[in-house]
C-alpha cells in the first residue's frame, strides 16, 4: 500500500517514485475505481509540451468521491457546512445525500441542455449548492470553470468567453460577513457581453429580488424539483477534461489552466491522505473558496474521493470577531485545519481571549498554503493554535500543479519554521540559475522548475497551447518552470521565496501586475500605469500603483478613491491598489521598457541604493518618483 508512517518509509517511496515512476504511480492509480484501466502509465514530452497519464483508462471522479463510499459509509457526513451567521445551524451532508443532490442537480443541467464537454459557469457563494454543481458537471462530463464569487462582471464575462461556456451557474446573493453581495446582478451584467450563454440557473438564496430575464433565467428550486436523484456517471477518458480554472498571468489576461480527470484525481487523493496523514474518520477543515484551486483540490476532489468528512465554510475570519475560525474548530472537534498565512497574520493581531475561549484539542494536523509562510506567523500558529503538539504543513503547490508538491508529511518529516521542507513522492525539483543552468548540490538558491510530470499538472491553458508552452516550458527548455524562486538549504530542505514574475501575491490572490495596470489605465484621466508589488504585514504583499495622468490632479485623494473604484469594478475589490502615487513620468530605458526594480525598491522604502540607473532614458524621473514615495 501507500502509506507513508516514517521518515525512512518516505525516502523509500521517494526513491521508488523517482526511479519507477510508472510503476510508483501506477500502484497508487490501482486504488480507485476505473471503468477500464489505463493501457499505459505515462506518455510525455516536455519540449512539445505534452503530458498523458494513464492513457486509455476510463473513469468517472464522481463514483470515486461518491459511489464507493456508498456501501460502507453512505450516512457518515461528507460536508459540514457551516454558515456566515454563528448563531445558525451547521448542516451535516452525508455521502448518500451528497450523491442524490449531486445526481439531481446533474440531471437538472442536463434538462437546460448541458451536455458532456460543454463548458458551465459556477458563480455561487460557498453554499452546498456550489459543491453540487462542480460535481453535478463532473458527473455528466461538463467542464466545470468555477469563478470566484469577488470577481467583476468585466472579470466574469472574460472568462465565460474565453471557455465558451453555455449555461451559468449562480445564485441572488451572497452573505460575506455583515454584507450581502448581489450576484446576479453582476451576472447579469456580465452575460451581456457573452454570446455564447443561454441559459442561467439562479439558486434563490438571500431573496434579493433579482429580476430573471424569461427565457435565459431559470430558478434552481422550479427545475430541479422536475428531475429525478438517478443520474448515471458518465464514463470519462482519463485524458478527458475534467475542469478549467483561471489563475493571473504576466500579460493581462487570466489563463484558463486546463485539468483532466485521471491524473488529477489519483494526485489530489494521494497527496491529501499522505501530506495531511488523514484518518478515518477526521474531520478536515480547509478554509479556502471554491473559487480557487485550494478549494477545488482540499475541499472537494481531495478529501471526498478520500471518503473524508470536508468542513465548508461560508463566512469570513473576522466576521462577527476574529474568534470565528476557533468557534468552527471547536463547534465540529476539527482534527485538520488548512488556511493561509494572511489569515493567520491578520488573527494575530486580535487579543489572545479570541483563541483561549474555544477549545481547540481535536487539531492534529495544521496547514499552510498560498504563499511563504514568515516566522513569526508560524510559530504564532504552532503556539497558539498547535499549542507546540501539531504538525505544521506548509504545502507549495499552484493551480498550474493541481496539488502539492513541496511539503512535508505531517509527524514524518521533521519540520524546519518556514520551509516547504522536501518534494512529495513522484515531484523532481530542479534549482536553475539565471544562465538556465541546473545547479546541483545543496546550499543553493535559484529559480524553481519541475524536471519529470506529476499526474496532477495543467495539460494546456484553454485555447492557446503555444502560451502554456511560451510561460512554463520554455524559460528552461525541457522543463517546467514555476515562476518562483528558492533556496535549497544544507538539508535538502527548500523555502520558497517568492514570484520571480510580474504576479504578486496579495493575500494569498495572484495578481498580474499587467492586468491591474491595464484596470488603472481605464480611468479616464490616467495615461500611464505602473503597479509592482511591496511587504505587507498582514497581506504578505499589496499593490503599489504610480501612475501618470493627463494633468495634474487636482484632489489627489478622490482620484485615488475613483481609481480604486475602478480596478474593484474591472477586476474586482481584491486588485484594488493600497498606495497610488502620481508621477510624471516612469523610470524607462531607452528601448521604453519600464525599469521595475526601481519602482519594487521605490515600493519598498528602500530608495538608498537603487543600482545603476545610467541606462534610463530620463534619470530625472527617479529624484522626484523617490521624493514623492508614499
Ligand atoms: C505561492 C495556490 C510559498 C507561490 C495553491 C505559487 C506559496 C503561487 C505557497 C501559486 C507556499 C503557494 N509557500 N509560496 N506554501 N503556496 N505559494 O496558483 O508563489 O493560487 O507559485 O495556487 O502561490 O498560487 P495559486
Amino acid at each position: 500500500m501507500n502509506v507513508i508512517r516514517t521518515f525512512e518509509d518516505y525516502q523509500h517511496h521517494y526513491q521508488k517514485s523517482i526511479e519507477h515512476p510508472e510503476n510508483f504511480w501506477s500502484d497508487v492509480a490501482h486504488g480507485f475505481t476505473w471503468r477500464k484501466k489505463w493501457d499505459k502509465v505515462l506518455e510525455w514530452d516536455f519540449n512539445k509540451p505534452s503530458v498523458k497519464w494513464f492513457i486509455g483508462g476510463k473513469l468517472n471522479i464522481t463514483e470515486n468521491c461518491l459511489d464507493r463510499h456508498l456501501t460502507n459509509h453512505a450516512n457518515r457526513t461528507a460536508i459540514i457546512w457551516e454558515p456566515n451567521n454563528p448563531d445558525e445551524d451547521a448542516r451535516h451532508i452525508t455521502y448518500q445525500q451528497l450523491f442524490e443532490e449531486v445526481c439531481k442537480t446533474a440531471n437538472m443541467l442536463k434538462a437546460q441542455g448541458v451536455k458532456k464537454g460543454d463548458r458551465v459557469c459556477i458563480y455561487l457563494p460557498m453554499i452546498p449548492e456550489l459543491a453540487y454543481a462542480v460535481l453535478a458537471c463532473a458527473r455528466i462530463g461538463a467542464v466545470h470553470s468555477v469563478v470566484f464569487a469577488g470577481f467583476s462582471a468585466k472579470s466574469i464575462a472574460d472568462r465565460i468567453n474565453d471557455a465558451g461556456c453555455n449555461v451559468v451557474v449562480t445564485s441572488d446573493g451572497a452573505y460575506r460577513g455583515d454584507k450581502t453581495i448581489n450576484l446576479k446582478k453582476i451576472i447579469d451584467e456580465a452575460v451581456q457581453h457573452c454570446p455564447s450563454v443561454s441559459k442561467v440557473i439562479v439558486k434563490e438564496y438571500i431573496k434579493s429580488g433579482a429580476p430573471l430575464t424569461p427565457g435565459r433565467d431559470v430558478w434552481w428550486h422550479d427545475e430541479i424539483a422536475k428531475v429525478s436523484a438517478d443520474c448515471p456517471a458518465e464514463e470519462m477518458d482519463a485524458e478527458d477534461l475534467l475542469f478549467i480554472l483561471y489563475t493571473s498571468g504576466s500579460t493581462g489576461k487570466p489563463k484558463g489552466m486546463v485539468h483532466t480527470c485521471g491524473g488529477y484525481m489519483v494526485y489530489t487523493n494521494y497527496t491529501f491522505r499522505t501530506t495531511f496523514q488523514y484518518q478515518e474518520g477526521q474531520v478536515y477543515w480547509c478554509t479556502a473558496d471554491i473559487g480557487w484551486v485550494t478549494g477545488h483540490s482540499y475541499i472537494l476532489y481531495g478529501p471526498l474521493s478520500a471518503g473524508a468528512t470536508t468542513v465548508m465554510f461560508e463566512g469570513v475570519p473576522s466576521w462577527p470577531n476574529p474568534g470565528r475560525f476557533w468557534q468552527v474548530i471547536d463547534r465540529h472537534k476539527v482534527n485538520i485545519f488548512y488556511t493561509a498565512p494572511t489569515a493567520i497574520r491578520s488573527l494575530q493581531q486580535a487579543p489572545l481571549e479570541f483563541v483561549e475561549k474555544y477549545d481547540l484539542s481535536s487539531l492534529r494536523v495544521l496547514g499552510s498554503v498560498g504563499e511563504p509562510i514568515n516566522e513569526e506567523a508560524w510559530h504564532w500558529y504552532d503556539k497558539n493554535i498547535g499549542k507546540g503538539q501539531c504538525a505544521i504543513v506548509d504545502t507549495w503547490w499552484q493551480t498550474e500543479t493541481g496539488g502539492f508538491m513541496i511539503a512535508p508529511i505531517a509527524r514524518v518529516t521533521p519540520l524546519k519554521p518556514a520551509y516547504a521542507t522536501l518534494p512529495l513522492p513522484g515531484v523532481q525539483p530542479a534549482v536553475m540559475n539565471e544562465g538556465g543552468l541546473e545547479v546541483n548540490g545543496n546550499n543553493v538558491e535559484g529559480r524553481l522548475t519541475i524536471k519529470f510530470p506529476w499526474p496532477g499538472m495543467a495539460r494546456t491553458i484553454y485555447g492557446d497551447h503555444q502560451r502554456f508552452k511560451d510561460t512554463y516550458f520554455s524559460t528552461f527548455p525541457g522543463k517546467y518552470f514555476t515562476g518562483d524562486g528558492c533556496k535549497r538549504d544544507e538539508d535538502g530542505y527548500y523555502r520558497i521565496t517568492g514570484r520571480v514574475d510580474d504576479i504578486i501575491i496579495v493575500s494569498g490572490h495572484n495578481l498580474g501586475t499587467a492586468e491591474i495596470e491595464s484596470a488603472v489605465d481605464e480611468h479616464p484621466l490616467v495615461t500611464e500605469t505602473a503597479v509592482v508589488g511591496y511587504p505587507h504585514d498582514i497581506k504578505g504583499q499589496a499593490v503599489y500603483a504610480f501612475v501618470i495622468c493627463y494633468e495634474k490632479p487636482k484632489d489627489e485623494e478622490k482620484l485615488r478613491g475613483e481609481i480604486r473604484d475602478t480596478v474593484s469594478r474591472i477586476i474586482g475589490p481584491i486588485a484594488k491598489p493600497d498606495k497610488i502615487q502620481f508621477v510624471s513620468g516612469l523610470p524607462k530605458t531607452r528601448s521604453g521598457k519600464i525599469m521595475r526594480r526601481i519602482l519594487r525598491k521605490v515600493a519598498e522604502g528602500d530608495v538608498s541604493n537603487l543600482g545603476d540607473t545610467t541606462t534610463l532614458l530620463d534619470p530625472a524621473v527617479v529624484d522626484e518618483i523617490k521624493a514623492g514615495a508614499l
